[in-house]
């Protein structure tokens, strides 16, 4: 199959696609974009100003954008956590907000505010709310759009991941984030994935040595999701439709980008993907629909599998996987090596420490586990358990509420959010050019170099 990106260059804006009224041209506004800065006014260089702690006593209130599967979850996490008012809730769909409110009164809290008047309703709950967050899991073209009107109405935001799908997207936030002195933060939940964050311990500890090389990726056969009617207005498809490119990035780069110190003495450098052609979605649907029907028909410009490198200014290399669309086992193939050891996850928990393990031989990363175990695992392995994905989720949002509560840094900001995400543009770009090497933009602008790594984080 021909892809579209191979035959055209695009320069669709995010908003002229919006205004078109189609989601052609979604992630590719790259054209008249440097890779390398913001063509806009610089305003302050790479920081912004740490914003307070709310009053004592006050709870932290949240306005709530798209409560399908994950915003749900979400809702959830929070309606559990001590010190949270969930204010107003808004979606495209009356009748999940109408479940969410009910949810909320059930939990003892004043029925939220509702927004449901089509898809900007979420400027209106900006500007008439009183709110100390705005938190979306909307589909991902939204998610820029929703941070920036929380912040420009003077409240922190907090997005599903991926925060943006363009590079004009990642400077936005970046931008409006150091203007507004907002948060602005991805909820990467697999940063608070309990191996992850074991493994995280174990390189802050020195137990692999210097860091040289790491892997990982989001390898989960949604074929099936995609297909059928789990997101709402198959919204995940249309991506897979128009888009060539490491789609999803942020769950496998998020915990390497935290162990290899990006943005915080280190930087991504350059990039470079390639990937296969596409098979899966169309024979599933041919399978599923029948040969004639229009999603066997329909051409899918994502690749099966794509590959992604990339070099950091530190010197270490990372492959980046993304392989949605076929039948296989999920996994974050996270593997991270240095100069005296490797550690990896799927589809076992292996280690191998040069002068501890034996030989040339693996064996489980459970024996290091109580040794290692991340202290915030120690403190919220209760009460996180039972909620999403084996509890880190509720993890990851606890630590949100805990930061804006006692005006800490956010375990992730805003420049995280963007050279995350960024993967994505760039891989799209780099795709769309014979697999090219590109550079990375520098979204702290230098700041990195001065930046304190993430520490090991108590409660
Ligand atoms: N971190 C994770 O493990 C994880 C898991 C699943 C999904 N996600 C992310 O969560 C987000 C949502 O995914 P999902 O599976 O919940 O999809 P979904 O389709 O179930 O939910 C999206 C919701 O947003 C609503 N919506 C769409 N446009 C809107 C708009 N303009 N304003 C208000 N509401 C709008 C939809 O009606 C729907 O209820 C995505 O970004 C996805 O990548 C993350």
């Amino acid at each position: 199959m021909k892809n579209k990106h191979d035959e055209q260059e695009h320069r669709t804006t995010r908003r002229d696609f919006l205004r078109a009224g189609s989601i052609a041209g979604l992630g590719v506004a790259l054209g008249s974009l440097s890779l390398s800065g913001c063509a806009s006014s610089q305003p302050q260089r790479g920081t912004f100003l740490a914003p307070g702690a709310l009053p004592a006593g006050r709870p932290v209130r949240v306005g709530f954008v798209g409560v399908g599967n994950m915003g749900s979850a979400h809702v959830g996490n929070l309606l559990n956590i001590e010190g949270v008012q969930l204010c107003a809730i808004c979606d495209i769909v009356e009748a999940k907000v109408a479940r969410v409110q009910k949810l909320v009164e059930d939990a003892g809290q004043p029925r939220p505010k509702g927004y449901s008047r089509g898809t900007l309703d979420f400027k209106r709950m900006c500007a008439e709310e009183e709110l100390d967050l705005v938190y979306t899991a909307t589909p991902w073209e939204w998610h820029t759009p929703v941070c920036v009107a929380a912040m420009q109405n003077g409240k922190h935001a907090a997005t599903e991941v991926p925060a943006a799908v363009t590079l004009e997207e990642c400077w936005e936030l970046v931008e409006t984030a150091e203007k507004q002195h907002r948060h602005c933060v991805m909820m990467e939940n697999c940063c608070y994935d309990r191996t992850e964050m074991l493994i995280l311990n174990m390189v802050r500890q020195g137990v692999l040595g210097e860091l040289i090389h790491a892997e990982c990726g989001y390898l989960h056969d949604l074929r099936r999701h995609k297909l059928t009617n789990v997101y709402e207005g198959q919204w995940r498809l249309k991506h897979s439709i128009e888009r060539n490119g490491d789609l999803y990035p942020t769950h496998g780069i998020g915990p390497v980008a935290q162990c290899m110190n990006i943005n915080r003495g280190n930087q991504f450098e350059t990039l470079v993907s390639m990937s296969s052609k596409s098979r899966g979605l169309q024979l599933y649907a041919s399978d599923q629909f029948g040969a004639d029907s229009p999603l066997a028909r329909q051409e899918y410009a994502l690749g099966d599998v794509v590959i992604t490198l990339i070099r950091t200014v530190n010197g270490e290399t990372i492959v980046i996987t993304h392989d949605t669309d076929s039948p296989r086992p999920y996994s974050r193939n996270i593997l991270v090596q240095g100069t005296k050891g490797i550690i990896r996850k799927y589809p076992e928990e292996l280690i191998h420490i040069q002068g501890r393990s034996a030989g040339h031989d693996w064996e489980p990363l459970d024996a290091y586990r109580e040794q290692y175990d991340h202290p915030i695992w120690k403190a919220l392995a209760d009460k996180s358990r039972g909620f999403g994905h084996g509890g880190m989720d509720y993890i990851e949002d606890y630590r949100l509420v805990q930061s804006l509560r006692e005006g800490t840094p956010t375990d992730m900001d805003v420049y995280d959010a963007a050279a995350w995400s960024a993967i994505s543009a760039l891989s799209e770009r780099s795709i769309a050019r014979r697999s090219r090497s590109l550079d990375f933009p520098d979204f702290t602008r230098g700041a990195w170099k001065d930046r304190e790594p993430l520490g090991i984080i108590s409660i």
